[in-house]
């Protein structure tokens, strides 16, 4: 080869060495949360602007159990992971299925992309995925007020079904959202399953107030979202209003607390200037 074409070629390889770094255009298509027993595709996007490929990892927590090299025959290997099951038949170059995810496999699942010569590029991407099984039934509210003549506070429990993982509740008092609980904690239940509580104590609910209607919200990712029956509070003796924040907010977080007592504040003394 002469010097000059020597040359331009080497430009052109530091050319693309330079400009392809990294594979354009990478996407993981991977569930945030999948129901147990069900299939589930993971997707992963590329772009190796014109290289050949050379491989298509995939693992969960580095644990690799899907691999698609085309030079090989098959081109597809399978490394058996308990509680993963990989359909080979609709599995390619882009896409792994997973049949019938076991409650274990629940991790980061991580796609790693390698281009072969000139390239040698190899990039890879992870995403965390949940196998989550759902709640039967919705939540519940339930309203202690008999401490409320003793000048004790009314406590207000969101109880959300059994799931795993816990559910995130959401209760709202009067239509309005209530940011923060006094305090929250999860029980576990038969079968490994989570069930989430959380409560509010409202001192000083009086008259004044007129009556308070609660509800609640449980969620689960994307796969489970349900009220509860709304529970109607008529408190009979009138008070000053206030809230009562508990131990969930400690330390560092003392100042994000203050600002959740503010809004709490904020959205009860809105609710209750609406009603006058
Ligand atoms: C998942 O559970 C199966 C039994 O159902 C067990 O054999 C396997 O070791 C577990 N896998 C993980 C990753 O914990
Ligand atoms: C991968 O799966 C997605 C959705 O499941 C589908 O739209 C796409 O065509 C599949 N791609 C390949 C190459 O199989
Ligand atoms: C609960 O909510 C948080 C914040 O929106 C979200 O990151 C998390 O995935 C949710 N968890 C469940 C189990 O839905």
């Amino acid at each position: 080869m002469r010097p000059a074409a020597s040359l331009i070629l080497m430009v052109f390889v530091l050319q693309r060495i330079s400009s392809g770094k990294s594979l354009k255009g990478m996407r993981l298509n991977v569930p945030r949360a999948v129901r147990a027993g069900h299939s589930v595709t993971l997707g992963c996007e590329y772009d190796l602007e014109d290289a050949p490929l050379y491989s298509v990892k995939w693992y969960r927590d580095n644990g690799e159990f899907y691999r698609y090299v085309p030079k090989e025959e098959p081109p597809t290997r399978v490394f058996p992971l308990p509680g993963l099951h990989v359909d080979v038949s609709v599995s390619n170059a882009h896409n792994v299925t997973l049949m019938s995810v076991g409650r274990n496999i629940s991790g980061l699942f991580q796609c790693e992309v390698s281009a072969d010569a000139p390239l040698f590029h190899t990039q890879m991407m992870s995403s965390p995925m949940t196998v989550a099984v759902v709640p039967v039934g919705v939540p519940t509210v339930s309203v202690d007020k008999a401490g409320l003549e003793h000048g004790r506070p009314l406590i207000a429990d969101c109880n959300a079904p059994p799931s795993y993982p816990a559910s995130n509740i959401t209760l709202y008092v009067n239509d309005e959202r209530v940011p923060a609980y006094t305090s929250e904690w999860i029980t576990s239940v038969e079968d490994h399953l989570e069930r989430k509580t959380g409560r509010l104590e409202l001192s000083g609910v009086g008259g004044s107030w007129g009556t308070l209607r609660l509800r609640c919200e449980a969620t689960l990712f994307r796969l489970y979202r349900a009220y509860s029956l709304e529970v109607e509070v008529r408190p009979d003796t009138p008070q000053p209003a206030s809230v009562l924040l508990g131990p969930s907010n400690k330390g560092e977080k003392s100042a994000a607390s203050t600002n959740r007592l503010f809004y709490l504040l904020l959205s009860l003394i809105a609710v209750r200037s609406r009603r006058c």
